[in-house]
């Protein structure tokens, strides 16, 4: 029912041309891959070269943020219709290091993703609480706040295309993923929120992903998990084998 994505955010790394080797030499090691939807996130300089030189593969490309309106005065800022213009249909929104670097906020990531949905454009929704809150014990009131104020004023129809992201901050570019069995009460306690949110028959077809240090050694047992719909890849999906390794889990 929900098919696995496995997708690899870049961060800041990689210039068009590294990006293009990544899938020079990708592209071949994936090829006639369909259990999972594959996706890359590469920087907005990149963004372009990639989902060209990815069209008609079973690849596909997003953007790692967006602003929610179509244009205007606000420098540094990339619009929907922009993505759309050159073929994008994926986007992460509210990702840990928009949230902690750059003070995303969940009032924004809602206007964003509002304004995914009516562009067509499907949106990753990234969330997952920091080490003090897991240590005082408020990981499952983050995880159902961030939910609820991301899907302030969303149908259960608009909500059909969203893709869930729990992200621990705790374990990002730390080594120390959360173990599945955390990670699988964490997307319980998402289910159960987007239920209340959107509806059960929209959260049971929203596929929601784990990501945290994800690496070839412990994607089979985190996708093993009941409700762990796929991997949101860091730092391993920046090296094509390793990459590959992981979607092939
Ligand atoms: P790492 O896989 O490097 O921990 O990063 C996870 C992440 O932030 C993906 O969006």
């Amino acid at each position: 029912m929900r098919k696995p994505i496995i997708a690899g955010n870049w961060k800041m790394y990689k210039t068009p041309k590294e990006s293009l080797a990544f899938l020079d030499a990708f592209l071949p090691l994936v090829e006639a891959h369909t259990r999972d939807e594959i996706l890359l996130f590469p920087t907005m300089s990149s963004l372009a070269y990639v989902l060209e030189a990815s069209e008609g593969t079973n690849v596909n490309a997003g953007a790692q943020n967006m602003h929610w309106l179509n244009e205007g005065p606000y420098t540094g800022q990339t619009s929907p219709t922009m993505l759309v213009s050159i073929g994008c249909r994926h986007v992460l929104l509210g990702h840990s290091e928009q949230r902690l670097y750059f003070n995303e906020t969940y009032e924004r990531v809602n206007l964003k993703l509002k304004a995914a949905i009516n562009h067509g454009i499907t949106p990753i929704v990234c969330v997952g609480e920091m080490l003090a809150e897991r240590e005082d014990g408020r990981t499952e009131e983050t995880l159902r706040h961030q939910i609820r104020a991301s899907l302030r004023n969303i149908s259960p129809s608009e909500a059909r295309r969203l893709v869930i992201a729990y992200e621990p901050i705790w374990a990002i570019g730390t080594g120390s993923t959360a173990t599945p069995e955390v990670a699988a009460e964490a997307h319980a306690i998402l289910r159960h929120e987007l239920t209340q949110c959107v509806g059960e028959a929209t959260a049971e077809n929203t596929r929601i992903l784990y990501g945290g240090s994800v690496k070839p050694e412990n994607i089979s047992e985190l996708m093993r998990q009941d409700g762990i719909d796929g991997a949101l890849v860091g730092g391993a999906s920046l090296v094509p084998t390793t990459f590959a390794n992981i979607v092939h889990y």
